[in-house]
C-alpha cells in the first residue's frame, strides 16, 4: 500500500574520510554490498518500489549505482562472473529511482521536506542507511512498520533501547505503552542530554510517515545543533495527532560509526555472504 521511499542520502559521511573524501560514505560496501543498496532491499521488500533519493553534490556514485552499466553487463554476460551482478539486477528490475538534489545541508528534517516533490501526498517510508537493520528471522524492520501502518495510519518510528551514556546521539522517545513493543509517543527530544532525556528508547533510522509531515517540516524552527530536525516536526505531529513508536525485530548496526560499521561487516560476512 505505501509504495515509496525517501533515502536522505546528502550527508558528508565526515567520520569516514579519507574513504568518503570522493565517494559518498552510502556507497561504503559492508562486505560486497554498498550500505544504501542494503536500505534499498529492505525497502522493495517491503514493497515500497519507487525509491526517492534526496541527494547533493558529490553523489552521482549513488544515481550510477541504480542504473545499468551497459558496458559491464555486455562484459560479464555469458560468463562465470553474471552471478556478481545478480542483487543489483534485482534491484534494477524491481525498483524506480527518483533523484532530487538538497542545495543546502540544513538537517534531517529539511532533507525530508526537500523530497517532498518525489513523494507528494502520500505516506512514504524513510530509510537513513547509515543504520544498516537486519533481521535473520523474519521481515525486515521496514516491512514490520509497513504492517503495523496498515493497523493505525498514523506516523511510525522505530526505536531501540540504547545504553544511557549514549541518549545524547538520538531521537528519544517517551509514550504510553499499547501493547508489546509499540508505544503511543508522547514526547521526543533530538539529541538530549542524559538528564533531559525521556528514556533510553532511542529512534533508528525507520520512519512511516503521513504526508502532512511536510507543512509541519515547513514551520519547525530550528533546533538541536541549529538544525531542522524531523524528531520536531514529529513531536508536533504527536501532539495533534497521533505517532506510534516501534520496538523492531531484529539487528541494527551504526554504520554512520567505524566500530557499528566494522561489526556490520564482521556479522554479515558471518551470517549472510554467500562467498560465491
Ligand atoms: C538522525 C535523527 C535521530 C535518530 C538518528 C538515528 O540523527 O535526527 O533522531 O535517532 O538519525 O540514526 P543523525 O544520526 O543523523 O545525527
Amino acid at each position: 500500500m505505501i509504495k515509496k521511499c525517501l533515502f536522505p542520502v546528502a550527508g558528508y559521511g565526515t567520520r569516514f574520510l579519507p574513504a568518503t573524501k570522493s565517494m559518498p560514505k552510502e556507497m561504503l560496501p559492508v562486505v560486497n554490498k554498498p550500505l544504501v543498496q542494503y536500505g534499498v532491499e529492505e525497502a522493495i521488500e517491503a514493497g515500497m518500489t519507487t525509491c526517492a533519493m534526496v541527494t547533493g553534490r558529490g553523489k552521482r556514485a549513488i544515481a550510477d549505482h541504480f542504473d545499468i552499466n551497459y558496458e559491464l553487463e555486455h562484459q560479464i554476460q555469458g560468463t562465470g562472473k553474471e552471478i556478481y551482478l545478480e542483487s543489483i539486477r534485482n534491484v534494477l528490475d524491481q525498483g524506480t529511482f527518483t533523484m532530487v538534489r538538497q542545495r543546502e545541508m540544513k538537517g534531517l528534517g529539511h532533507a525530508i521536506l526537500t523530497g517532498e516533490s518525489l513523494i507528494g501526498n502520500e505516506p512514504f517510508g524513510v530509510i537513513l542507511s547509515d543504520d544498516l537493520c537486519i533481521n535473520p528471522e523474519g521481515d525486515g524492520v521496514l516491512a514490520q512498520m509497513a504492517a503495523l501502518y496498515r493497523q493505525f495510519r498514523c506516523s511510525i518510528v522505530a526505536i531501540q533501547e540504547v545504553p544511557e551514556d549514549e541518549v545524547h546521539k538520538y531521537g528519544v522517545i517517551a509514550g504510553e505503552p499499547m501493547k508489546e513493543g509499540l508505544y503511543r509517543v508522547e514526547s521526543m527530544v533530538e539529541k538530549p542530554s542524559k538528564e533531559d532525556a525521556p528514556s533510553n528508547l532511542a529512534i533508528i533510522g525507520r520512519y512511516i510517515l503521513t504526508p502532512d509531515i511536510f507543512d509541519i517540516i515547513r514551520t519547525t524552527e530550528p533546533g538541536a545543533n541549529g538544525e531542522i530536525q524531523l524528531t520536531d516536526a514529529l513531536m508536533k505531529q504527536a501532539q495533534m495527532g497521533c505517532v506510534m513508536a516501534y520496538k523492531f525485530k531484529g539487528r541494527r548496526f551504526d554504520c554512520g560509526s567505524v566500530p557499528g560499521f566494522v561489526e556490520a561487516t564482521n556479522y554479515v560476512f558471518e551470517n549472510i555472504y554467500g562467498g560465491y
